[in-house]
């Protein structure tokens, strides 16, 4: 077995999600891709870190708590138990969950705030716009589109009142200079979009409200709260221990390697982020990535609208393997897709019941068959052979390549050229007629031995993106207790001597879409009636 190799640390987040509502599968989007880059890369031997968390101060959530007659910190409390749930039924892997109400973020906002203030970089006015409360944003007159929020469409509120600054604009020159080095914001468009954002004029930020109260207090003035983006983003860091104790922990992992987030809030990431670490004299994260939305009927997901895709319902369903494929599979980063069932529903059949599916059942039965339950030793090899090996024994370098540029779609089709090839190796090799010929007994040997390298190959590169389908195929390979290596992927004829495979169930039962389709509309109907 290769020697897995120590590599450097890695530090990814996603975005600290609003407790306002249950989560759906637009959010369940952005972490399975956060929580399969950390596998991959705790595959390859990085020292990993996976943060995750809620964002629970702010105005719309205190609104929230309000209609609901119980407390902000009650409120916030549920919904962040319902988000808690939903990670460990999926098995999130993060190593920590943020909740910006815990005393060991909002102490270190404070301190962080007084950095800045300290800098000179934050000052007190007035300050007269615009508010978006469901994004938590300003805006000014100029940036509103038919007079609503440029960001979701929804009406904003005139706001005038007494505030404290943050000196933004002192920054858009080194910010442009950072958004221009070609790494720091992907993909490039929208490097692009924040770049003539900034070109327009950078107005410095408000960072305080005193209309309401659920937030931090503003240290030098209580009457005032931090602004939930100044709290929000800071959680990146104030795990760490910054800038309190800048310990093992902080010296580990900051700066980040990859901020994840979805497109609408890249500018809060990459524009405010950094000025705000440039401020407290603080390293820069190294990337910010910056993901489309899950589409229903060419528009967002919103509860108004009551077009939620609740994962649950798919997991209770389909399995977590089934829902995370697909929606690494189906999307391409970066861009908007647009989600419907029957999609999803034929890449389970197709790539998953079909195409993995059959070729596991296939190879373990004819193992059973034709040798006895053990896999045999290659000695043969062919032209059918040598292009199987080289398919399967060179995935491994282009899922890497493709999983460094977050191509989750590419790097798995990398994984299924593979199952492709094998099943093509069937059809070709055809062992059920080898079988019949005792002469060929070397021939049908090295097929079955073939196949069953290409499996053992394939399971370990699903681990990231499947990690228990993964542990069912090794089950049925006879490997459970063999150490998932990612350097084994390079290599065949790697499994230990006498392996015994055993039969086992379906991977992943076929589908008939009609009857899903119809039963996923029937659970739709009656839960509108129910929020009714
Ligand atoms: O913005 N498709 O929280 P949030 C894809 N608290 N992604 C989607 C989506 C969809 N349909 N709907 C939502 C916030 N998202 C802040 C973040 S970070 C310091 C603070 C994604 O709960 C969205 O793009 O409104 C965003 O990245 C994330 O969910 C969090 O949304
Ligand atoms: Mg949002």
């Amino acid at each position: 077995m290769t020697e897995r190799r120590a590599k450097g640390t890695y530090y990814i987040t996603t975005p600290i999600y609003y407790p306002s509502d249950k989560l759906h599968i637009g959010h369940t989007y952005c972490t399975v891709m956060a929580d399969a880059m950390a596998r991959f890369k705790r595959l390859q031997g990085y020292d990993v870190r996976f943060q995750t968390g809620t964002d629970e101060h702010g105005q719309k959530i205190q609104q929230k708590a309000e209609a609901a007659g119980i407390t902000p910190q009650e409120y916030v409390d549920r919904v962040v138990a319902t988000i808690k749930r939903l990670w460990a039924t999926m098995e999130i892997s993060y190593d920590d969950f943020v909740r910006t109400t815990e005393p060991r973020h909002a102490n270190r906002v404070q301190k962080m705030f007084m950095k800045m203030y300290e800098a000179g970089d934050i000052y007190k006015g007035t300050y007269e716009g615009w508010y978006c409360t469901p994004c938590e944003s300003f805006w000014t007159e100029a940036q509103l589109v038919d007079g609503k929020c440029p960001d979701c469409g929804r009406p904003v509120k005139k706001m005038s009142e007494e505030a404290y600054f943050f000196r933004l604009s002192k920054y858009a020159d080194r910010v442009m200079e950072l958004l221009k080095n070609g790494v720091f914001l992907q993909p490039e468009s929208r490097a692009n979009e924040m770049i003539s954002f900034i070109e327009q004029g950078l107005e410095d930020l408000c960072i305080s409200r005193s209309s309401f109260d659920w937030g931090i207090p503003v240290p030098i003035d209580t009457d005032h709260v931090i602004y939930v983006w100044l709290d929000a983003l800071s959680n990146y860091i104030t795990t760490l221990g910054y800038p309190d104790e800048c310990g093992e922990e902080y010296k580990k992992y900051w700066p980040a390697d990859v901020h994840l987030v979805g497109k609408e809030i890249v500018r809060f990431h990459s524009i405010i982020w950094p000025a705000m670490l440039m401020s407290c004299n603080a390293p820069l994260p190294k990337q910010v990535l910056g993901h489309g939305w899950l589409l229903i009927d060419g528009g967002k997901m919103s509860k108004s609208k009551g077009n939620v895709v609740d994962p649950e319902i798919l997991i209770d369903r389909y399995g977590i393997d089934a829902l995370k494929y697909f929606l690494l599979r189906e999307y391409t980063f970066g861009q908007d897709g647009i989600y419907t069932n029957e999609v999803m529903l034929k890449r389970i059949n197709f790539d998953l019941a079909n195409d993995l599916g059959n070729l596991l059942s296939r190879t373990v039965s004819m193992i059973e068959k034709y040798c006895g339950g053990v896999v045999p030793e290659a000695t043969f090899e062919d032209e059918f052979s040598k292009e199987l090996k080289e398919i399967a024994t060179g995935a491994a370098d282009k899922v890497d390549d493709y999983m460094d540029q977050f191509q989750f779609n590419i790097a798995l089709d990398s994984i299924w050229e593979i199952v492709r090839r094998a099943n093509k190796y069937i059809d070709e090799e055809t062992p059920w007629v080898l079988a019949k010929d005792p002469e060929q007994k070397d021939h049908l040997d090295s097929v079955m031995r073939n196949l069953a390298e290409s499996l053992r190959i394939i399971s370990i590169l699903i681990v990231p993106f499947m990690h228990t389908t993964s542990e069912r195929m090794r089950d049925q390979l006879g490997i459970s207790d063999v150490d998932v290596v990612w350097e084994d992927a390079f290599q065949f004829y790697m499994l230990p001597e006498n392996t015994k495979v055993h039969k086992g169930d379906q991977l992943f039962p076929r589908l008939d879409i009609e009857k899903e389709l119809a039963a996923l509309d029937e659970i739709h109907k009656k839960k509108l009636e129910e929020n009714k």
